[in-house]
């Protein structure tokens, strides 16, 4: 329906049709199935020690043929599939990974089991992250400092930190590597929650995560806690005088009803049809995204699986307190444990749909992160396409249609950040992906109060007296497994060149003033090698076409990434430790072949990770990736540097990359769409 517009009232909610058995077989496991994963795991033999911690329970999906089959299977017998659990659980000192089968729920079994006995470690789970919090409280050393530094435990809070990666082990650290993490500590008081903006600088606590015991300690300078005053954000606090009368949202009317079908998680709307999963570590995943194709009268395959693979995070600091900073935020935290309620009203607008999702807590038990997801139809008075023809005798010709999308947004909280995911559907057959940064930056004490006084690096920019915002980058990696058409697709690189005209028709040429032009070189990638691509190099566009489709003139069915903007890559040295562990980071893109177990770009465990098992180890394989089933890894980076305006809470700054239909309609896929009601309500902004 494009009948939508911003103006007063209220939207028509949309037809949601609550999930009933059987599940889609990519729907996340359900509250029951978790309970029942979690009774298999502690009822088995396997895992004989206790406690049992569970660091992550996901659904191990099906195999994608017999998904795909499912989904587009034309004559309604749908095989029924398998629900199967993937659980990693940490019980003395050891990393269990297990498959557990709970199609019957009542009777889940464990399918198979492996301990662990390479690098890394998985994610830190929420409890282990209070526990490790409150153990300051009982060192004496540390009270002893806290007073030293003229603070009142009281006001302290302290904050569990990835010790990171840096050496020993080498690619295959020993399985006896202990889980050692740090902590960091902040002054809370009454006058200010930003704990970011008030590092208690020069204290830095190492953990032992299984003994859960403090096991080094170091306070090596002290340096000025920035004061309280400034660094709320609280309305409350902030208080008059307001910069301007309150901004309010415009609120959303639909006179024609929503557009939006939400039938379980399946998600229809315009030309478009997908699946809503999530997922603890990943937070949201699309699947089965498919358009409709108005001239050939079906629905076409786009996307099988998109999703956030990780967000890492190094900052630029090389001193003790800093240098370990290289957050891995899905590897090391779970960016869908981190994804909180969203705010109706602000953090999506009034036609929105909600969508719970729910995790997995330490105790195996399921933990409901309500309204964690929303989905809404967004008009905000762009064009989908238009033509004035004056040329002609009589009166002009305008055609104009406007441009309505459908969002599905996430908000994840990674401690101090805040990443604002969308996944826009437009109805030109386009997935747009935007990121949006805000939230508090990590911030760092100095006993400088005004840039005057600063001799050295500061390894940021002055803020605030006594704080600077360190230097940092944020390299946020889709997995996207791109399915044009079918699953057998080809990558291929469309060069710019640029020619010269030789002025001689016998060598090509064109006999014209002419001097010079650009021209396409089609580059068709054969091996991962081919794959890995700086999107900043010689101009280029990239594709993704199935070479089994041409539309009727011949051109082989395609869709193309549009990176826009953000496309930072890292400057970190490639034998710098952080840098191993996100080898990838050198290229945005890389393609490689479908394989269901090569999901997390940072690998299975991230947490201590040494590199031996990410994406550019995979790639090294050097695989086929010609007319194969391939996944796209695109990653949108970003260099931030620090402005005052960042302070004490960063305004929204987004960046996005497209995925747009190329030569895969026969024509503009928007040629049918309807022209806009002209008896739609008028805005009325006066009450
Ligand atoms: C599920 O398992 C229970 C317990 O073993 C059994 O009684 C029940 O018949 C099973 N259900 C199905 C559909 O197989
Ligand atoms: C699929 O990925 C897993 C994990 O990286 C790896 O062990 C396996 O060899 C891969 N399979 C192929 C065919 O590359
Ligand atoms: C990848 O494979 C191609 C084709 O076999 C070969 O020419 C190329 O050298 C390989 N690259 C690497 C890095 O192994
Ligand atoms: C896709 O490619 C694989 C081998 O690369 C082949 O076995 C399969 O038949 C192809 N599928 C289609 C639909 O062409
Ligand atoms: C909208 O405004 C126009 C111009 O003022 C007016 O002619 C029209 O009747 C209005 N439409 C509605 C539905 O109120």
């Amino acid at each position: 329906m494009f009948g939508l517009v911003l103006g007063v009232l209220f939207a028509t909610t949309a037809t949601v049709v609550s999930s009933s058995p059987p599940p889609h077989p990519l729907d996340p496991l359900s509250p029951v199935e978790l309970t029942a994963v979690r009774s298999a795991v502690l009822a088995s033999p396997l895992v004989p020690d206790r406690p049992i911690n569970f660091h992550y329970v996901g659904l191990d999906e099906p195999d994608k043929g017999d998904v795909l089959s499912h989904a587009y299977s034309s004559h309604g017998r749908q095989p029924t599939l398998p629900r199967r659990a993937f659980v990693v659980a940490r019980a003395g000192g050891q990393t269990h990974e297990l498959r557990v089968d709970v199609s019957n729920a009542s009777a889940a079994t464990v399918l198979s089991h492996n301990v662990h006995h390479g690098a890394g470690f998985p994610r830190f789970t929420v409890d282990e992250q209070v526990a490790a919090a409150l153990l300051p409280y009982k060192y004496p050393p540390f009270l002893e400092s806290v007073r030293r530094h003229g603070l009142d435990v009281g006001d302290v809070t302290c904050g569990l930190f990835p010790s990171g990666w840096f050496g020993g082990g080498g690619g295959t650290a020993k399985p006896t590597r202990a889980r050692l993490a740090k902590l960091q500590c902040f002054v809370t008081t009454a006058a200010s929650v930003n704990l970011d903006a008030r590092p208690v600088e020069g204290i830095t606590l190492v953990v032992d995560l299984d003994k859960m015991a403090i096991v080094g300690y170091k306070d090596r300078v002290v340096v000025p806690v920035p004061q309280a005053e400034g660094t709320d954000y609280r309305a409350e606090t902030v208080g008059p005088p307001f910069n301007g009368p309150a901004v309010a949202p415009g609120v959303v009317v639909q006179p024609h009803g929503t557009g939006v079908h939400i039938d379980g998680r399946i998600v229809r709307w315009a030309n478009w049809e997908f699946h809503v999963g999530f997922d603890m570590r990943s937070s949201t995943i699309i699947s089965l995204a498919s358009v409709h194709d108005a001239d050939a009268g079906r629905r076409r395959q786009v996307l099988y699986r998109g999703f956030v693979s990780e967000i890492f995070v190094p900052y630029m600091d090389p001193e003790e307190e800093w240098y370990f900073h290289t957050f891995m935020d899905a590897g090391e935290y779970g960016i869908g444990v981190s994804s909180l309620p969203l705010q109706p009203g602000s953090d999506c607008p009034a036609n929105a749909v909600f969508m719970d999702a729910y995790h997995t807590g330490a105790d195996g038990k399921p933990v409901k992160a309500k309204n964690v997801i929303c989905v809404f139809e967004r008009y905000a008075g762009e064009v989908a396409w238009r033509h004035t023809e004056a040329t002609l005798p009589g009166p002009m010709i305008t055609e104009v249609r406007p441009d309505v999308t459908l969002v599905v947004r996430t908000v994840v909280s990674a401690g101090n950040y805040d990443y604002i995911f969308d996944w826009e559907f437009k109805t030109v057959g386009s997935i747009k992906c935007v990121v949006s940064l805000s939230g508090i930056l990590e911030m760092k004490a100095t006993s400088y109060t005004h840039v005057d006084q600063i001799k050295e690096d500061t390894h940021g920019t002055l803020l605030a007296a006594n704080t600077v915002g360190v230097y940092h980058d944020h390299f946020i990696t889709y997995h996207l497994d791109l399915d044009v058409d079918g699953t057998n697709n080809s990558f291929l690189k469309n060069t710019i060149n640029r020619m010269r005209n030789t002025g001689n028709p016998a060598t090509g040429g064109a006999n014209t003033p002419r001097k010079s032009y650009w021209t396409v070189n089609r580059e068709v990638a054969e091996r991962e090698e081919d794959g890995q691509i700086n999107v900043n190099g010689a101009p280029a566009e990239l594709l993704f076409v199935n070479p089994g489709k041409t539309t009727k003139v011949g051109n082989e069915v395609g869709y193309r990434l549009i990176p826009a903007g953000a496309t930072a890559t890292s400057l970190l040295s490639d034998d710098d430790y952080p840098q191993r562990r996100a080898s990838y980071t050198k290229k945005q893109v890389w393609v490689t072949p479908y394989n269901k177990s090569e999901k997390w770009v940072t690998g299975l465990y991230a947490e201590q990770s040494t590199g031996d098992d990410n994406l550019a180890a995979w790639s090294r394989k050097n695989r086929s990736i010609k007319d194969k089933d391939i996944v796209l890894w695109y990653t949108v980076g970003l260099h931030h540097i620090p402005y005052q305006e960042d302070f004490p809470v960063m305004p929204t700054v987004s960046s996005t990359f497209e995925l747009r239909p190329s030569n895969f309609f026969e024509r503009n896929p928007l040629i049918r769409m309807r022209p806009p009601n002209a008896n739609s309500p008028n805005c009325s902004c006066h009450v």
